[in-house]
């Protein structure tokens, strides 16, 4: 028998998107939090630079929302740019009001303040941090608070496989479709179990870990971008995959970030023979915008044929480094390199979905019942490209206007529906693992050579006829075997691949983190359009809007 679960309202993901919104609505309704691994494990813990917003008087509502416009290049819709930095101080004092142990200074009054740092694209002191490990801070606290809670339940180890819509469940009129749950993997006991919400929200994170070289954790997958697609939402510029300029280079720490507050506070990119190069690229040297310094990185690289070029911040005193970026220089250190006293070895990896489902201001998607908020969100806050350390303030912002929206329709009564259970009858043990993790690597590697920093249509034709002949393949193993947490990824990675290509084939320009051989670069007043794709309406015949052939649901 089918294990079901009701809630008032299901969040899929635990980062700080998803606790943050399981706080705001614990007052008022039942949640359920699912997350799919045993710990909190999604990019929110690995943060490191921190939250930008605008808490002293010198700086403006006005100079935060320029330098947002700016990064994203013409493409960020200002009303959400305005919504979303206008919210920002509030979300910062709930934050300390739960006590998110912020780095401060001391004033010469002996009163402390917050500290505020600065990364690229900002052209303000506006960065509110715990030390380099900002994320840490902000996710134990969050959760430790959450798990205290009577009305959140934790379900770890639980990873939803799919929605659960009226539409595919044959219930409704077609137009009218709603989220009702979703179908969730149990980890523990290999089960996919039923759990049934008024209000379901994709919490889910990025999906960087479709590129071979990322800074995020194993979970950023892309699972909630896919499903909504599959269930028939709209998912927009996808082309906008943010590469980090400064991913430490070393064979044992791929991932391991080297936060932009060390450009922010002074750190200088430097090739082997010690030379600085940013000037070159661009008048604010280091703290330009992010796609930026990658492609200079890139450029350079390729141009001398290096692996790496380096980060050095050792000209500053060796005690305000270690106490301004504690974990980066325990980190280095584990691995050979004193920060305080050479250069950082680095390179640029993908690092942040700057696009994904399309949302209102409340994070409502196309469907009723059914909200995305945070990275796998595409509020129209991040254009063409994310200015550093607006996500974590787009995490908050968002789940607080969610968490309006949801306790306002808990006053409308709303019946349970009957939802057919997951049919495990007709798929038998898989006898070849092995084509589910060639397929993982096949995908990151051409997705990183042939979609990466530096792209051209024939790359991009490229990529999308290997990403055919793969999907083809996951398609025909999920029909027949058992589904297990790496199939389900991949499945997933393989759509958003599909969906990223899409976008990039259909952007006739270089813009932002989009930029292709075959095009120039936009002109400044030219006009900018989002990039939005629209499936194919699910219905129970229609399982995916993308591949006819798969089945979500069995
Ligand atoms: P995440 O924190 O990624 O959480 C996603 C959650 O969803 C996880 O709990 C995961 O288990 C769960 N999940 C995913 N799929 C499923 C599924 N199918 N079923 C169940 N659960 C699922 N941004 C800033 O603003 N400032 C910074 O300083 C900063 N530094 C960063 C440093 C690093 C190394 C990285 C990787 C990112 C950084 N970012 C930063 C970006 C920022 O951290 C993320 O964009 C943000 O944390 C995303 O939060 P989220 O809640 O949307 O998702
Ligand atoms: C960093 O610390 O460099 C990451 C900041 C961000 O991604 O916003």
């Amino acid at each position: 028998m089918t294990t079901s679960h009701y809630h008032d309202v299901l969040i899929i993901g635990g980062g700080a998107a998803g606790l943050s919104l399981a706080l705001r609505l614990a007052d008022h309704a039942s949640v359920a939090i699912i997350m799919k691994a045993p710990e909190r494990n999604g990019s929110t813990y690995y943060a490191q630079g921190g939250i930008s917003s605008v808490v002293t008087t010198q700086d403006s509502f006005k100079s935060h929302i320029a330098d947002t416009l700016q990064a994203g290049a013409g493409l960020c819709d200002p009303e959400t740019v305005k919504f979303t930095i206008k919210h920002g101080p509030e979300n910062i004092h709930w934050l300390e009001q739960l006590g998110v142990p912020f780095s401060k200074e001391s004033l010469n009054s002996g009163k402390r303040k917050l500290h505020l740092t600065r990364e690229g694209g900002h052209s303000q002191r506006r960065v509110i941090h715990a030390a380099d490990a900002t994320g840490k801070a902000l996710s134990d606290t969050l959760y430790n608070h959450a798990r205290h809670h009577r009305s959140i339940h934790f379900f770890p180890n639980h990873m939803a496989v799919d929605l659960i819509t009226t539409a595919k469940q044959g219930l409704n009129a077609v137009g009218d479709n709603q989220c009702i749950g979703a179908y969730v993997l149990n980890k523990k006991n290999g089960h996919v179990e039923t759990f049934q919400a008024r209000d379901v929200v994709l919490a889910t994170g990025g999906a960087s870990k479709v590129y071979l070289y990322t800074s995020n954790p194993d979970g950023s997958t892309g699972d909630g971008i896919a499903m909504a697609w599959r269930a028939g939402c709209r998912v927009s510029n996808m082309e906008f995959n943010q590469f980090h300029p400064t991913c430490l280079y070393h064979p044992e720490a791929y991932s391991f970030l080297i936060s932009e507050a060390l450009r922010g506070e002074g750190g200088h990119l430097l090739l082997a023979d010690g030379s600085r190069f940013m000037q070159r690229f661009d008048e604010r040297g280091e703290l330009a915008p992010r796609d930026i310094v990658a492609r200079a990185i890139d450029h350079e690289m390729k141009r001398l044929g290096v692996a790496c070029v380096y980060l050095d911040i050792s000209h500053r005193p060796a005690a305000f480094i270690i106490s301004h970026f504690p974990t980066i220089y325990a980190r280095c250190l584990e691995l050979g390199f004193d920060i305080t006293k050479e250069p950082i070895p680095v390179v640029p990896a993908a690092h942040y979905t700057c696009g994904g489902v399309v949302t209102n201001l409340q994070g409502q998607t196309d469907i009723n019942g059914l909200y995305t908020i945070g990275e796998a969100s595409h509020t129209g806050l991040h254009g063409a490209n994310r200015l550093a350390s607006n996500s974590l303030l787009e995490c908050l912002v968002f789940a607080e206007s969610a968490s309006l929206d949801i306790i306002e329709k808990l006053k409308t009564p709303t019946r349970k529906s009957k939802i057919v259970p997951w049919d495990e009858s007709r798929v038998t043990d898989s006898d070849e693992e092995v084509v589910v993790s060639h397929n993982w690597d096949e995908l990151r590697r051409f997705m990183w050579d042939y979609v990466g920093i530096v792209r051209t249509n024939k790359r991009l034709e490229r990529a999308m006829r290997r990403i055919q002949l793969l999907q083809h393949e996951i398609n025909e193993y999920y029909s027949n075997f058992r589904i297990n947490g790496d199939l389900i990824e991949l499945r997933n990675l393989a759509l958003v691949a599909e969906l990223i290509v899409r976008c990039a084939m259909e952007r006739k320009e270089s813009r932002g983190l989009h930029f292709s051989l075959d095009y120039a670069p936009a002109d400044e007043n030219s006009i900018a359009k989002n990039t939005v794709l629209t499936p194919q309406s699910p219905s129970p015949e229609n399982q995916n809007p993308s591949i006819s052939t798969i089945k979500t649901t069995r």
